[in-house]
């Protein structure tokens, strides 16, 4: 049999997570959406992308992660397949589409893998998932679990609140990222959790951490690109450092083309096209009046 098509030699898989803990290595993971932003992100040198459920809130506008469906992480995950040469690519399952049974949940992870081209996918909750995580990953479907904040449980913990802040609701949060890697999870997003915590849990674990407002203990960082590089409204949260302010850049640039149209000074004759040397433009003028 011969393996046409290889990956990138430097392609990263589900093992080389566990490879960077054992060594030691920080990687980091970043959000995209779509083409462009998954070529920028994934040449900028990531090492995983999540096709996150937070489209939502930065590119849907529906102000959480609950409206989002399948269809529309699959779409955003065809493109950022397309867009990827080298980043492990995550797909997270929306809201709905594994709370209705193992069977339908399975289906729904494959259709992101198969049709998606996505490598793993991500799913939110403690133990209550664990059967769930344990059945993906015998269907080889590599799973990135979610614990602390889970955005898709707003309605239920009334806001984006800091999980696992008393002694008990640690000690849950600490026994669900164990349950969730003995049944088969690769890695796991602690969200908006204390950063001592999330010490206790990457030392704690074989399996990486990936860590979002949980300080800088875990063995993988991510954030919302979106949030990273200023393309988003209102107040963001503490753990966001902004390294770009994109919007202002597209303001300016909007700003600047409307002043140019306005004035006459777009498009100039280099940015527009003549009729080629042979039409006598004369004899065309007494044709069309
Ligand atoms: O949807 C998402 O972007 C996420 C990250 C915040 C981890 O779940």
């Amino acid at each position: 049999m011969a393996y046409l098509k290889p990956d990138k030699p430097e392609k990263v898989y589900v093992p080389a997570l566990r490879a960077a803990k054992e060594k030691g290595e920080k990687l980091v993971c970043l959000t995209a959406y779509d083409y462009p932003t998954a070529r920028i992100v994934d040449e900028a040198g990531v090492e995983l992308i999540l096709v996150g459920d937070s489209m939502g809130n930065v590119i849907h506008g529906y102000g959480n992660t609950i409206p989002v469906t399948l269809d529309e992480i699959l779409s955003a995950t065809k493109a950022v397949k397309r867009g990827a040469n080298r980043a492990l690519i995550v797909a997270d399952m929306p809201y709905g589409s594994y709370h209705t049974g193992d069977n339908k949940a399975v289906r729904n992870a494959l259709k992101l893998m198969k049709d998606g081209g996505a490598e793993a996918v991500k799913l939110e909750g403690g133990r209550n998932r664990a059967r769930l995580v344990k059945r993906l990953v015998d269907e080889e479907i590599p799973v990135m679990a979610h614990v602390g904040l889970t955005p898709q449980s707003v309605h239920k913990l009334g806001g984006y609140r800091v999980q696992g802040k008393t002694a008990e609701a640690a000690q849950i949060l600490i026994e669900d990222a164990k349950t969730l890697e003995d049944a088969g999870a690769f890695a796991i997003v602690l969200e908006l959790v204390p950063r001592e915590i999330a010490e206790i849990v990457t030392g704690e674990l074989k399996i990486s951490t990936v860590g979002i407002g949980a300080g800088s203990g875990c063995d993988v960082q991510v954030l919302v690109l979106h949030d990273l590089i200023g393309f988003t409204f209102g107040r963001q949260p503490r753990f966001v450092r902004q390294y770009a302010n994109v919007s202002q850049v597209i303001t300016d640039a909007i700003t600047h083309w409307m002043e140019d149209v306005r004035s006459g000074n777009y498009p100039s004759e280099q940015e527009s096209y003549g009729l080629p040397e042979e039409v006598d433009l004369k004899t065309l003028k007494s044709i069309v009046s």
